[in-house]
């Protein structure tokens, strides 16, 4: 079974916090997702590995330890994932940018596919699949259904809130990606929204409410 990693260092709980308070507006809410998503960035590239690269100084030659391996790309489901994008660009620069584009039926809560483009060589990259919210499960199964179509085997999932409903079914569906969350609430209610949650995270994000 993949791994779930709660990262909840006291800033981004702190950060989560207030964008959960539905009196703050997009602006804000905007900025924190952004600062949320580089912190969590950081624990969640902690284990890339370094090699050693010779390189001159001012002063001398010596030998530097540089990140080394497979490149990353990082994919948001679209909408509410691309809010998570520039925070983890300001960490990895030349990571490259995939979208898929999944919205949930509003009667079924399934996901309806309408947009995928993906790098070319995406299947030998270290993919970061991100979406604010991991509600049911069925958007985050279905990303990485169609990430795993296009060759990808090396992908890891990073969301703000999630439900035990769809930690739950990534971990039966894909037990080879681990997840990355800063905190995981009590139940989704009875139109699949998480309970506490933060609301609709792509309504707040872009204003659409
Ligand atoms: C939200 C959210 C996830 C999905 C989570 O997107 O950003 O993609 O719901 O729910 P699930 O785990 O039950 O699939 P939504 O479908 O509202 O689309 P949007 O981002 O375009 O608003
Ligand atoms: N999508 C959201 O944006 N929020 C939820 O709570 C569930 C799905």
């Amino acid at each position: 079974m993949s791994a779930f990693h709660i990262v909840d260092h006291p800033l981004i709980t702190h950060k989560l916090s207030i964008m959960r308070n539905r009196k703050t507006g997009s602006k804000d809410f905007r900025q924190l997702l952004e600062e949320i998503s580089m912190l969590m960035g950081y624990e969640l590239t902690r284990d890339l590995p370094l090699e050693d690269v010779v390189i001159e100084t001012p002063i001398t030659k010596m030998t530097a330890r540089m990140v080394s391996g497979k490149k990353m790309a990082i994919v948001p489901i679209l909408r509410a994932g691309l809010g998570m994008v520039d925070g983890l660009q300001n960490l990895v620069p030349v990571a490259k940018v995939g979208h898929i584009g999944l919205y949930r039926d509003p009667e079924t809560h399934l996901p309806v596919e309408y947009y995928c483009k993906l790098p070319v060589d995406i299947e030998d990259r270290i993919v970061i699949l991100v979406d604010p919210m991991l509600a049911t499960g069925g958007s985050a199964c279905g990303a990485l259904d169609l990430l795993k179509q296009h060759g990808c085997n090396h992908i890891r999932f990073m969301c703000l809130v999630a439900a035990p409903e769809g930690v739950a079914k990534v971990q039966a569906e894909h037990p080879d990606v681990d997840i990355y969350a800063a905190a995981l609430d009590d139940h989704l209610n009875e139109h699949a929204y998480i309970v506490p949650g933060l609301g609709d995270a792509g309504d707040r994000i872009f204003g659409t409410l």
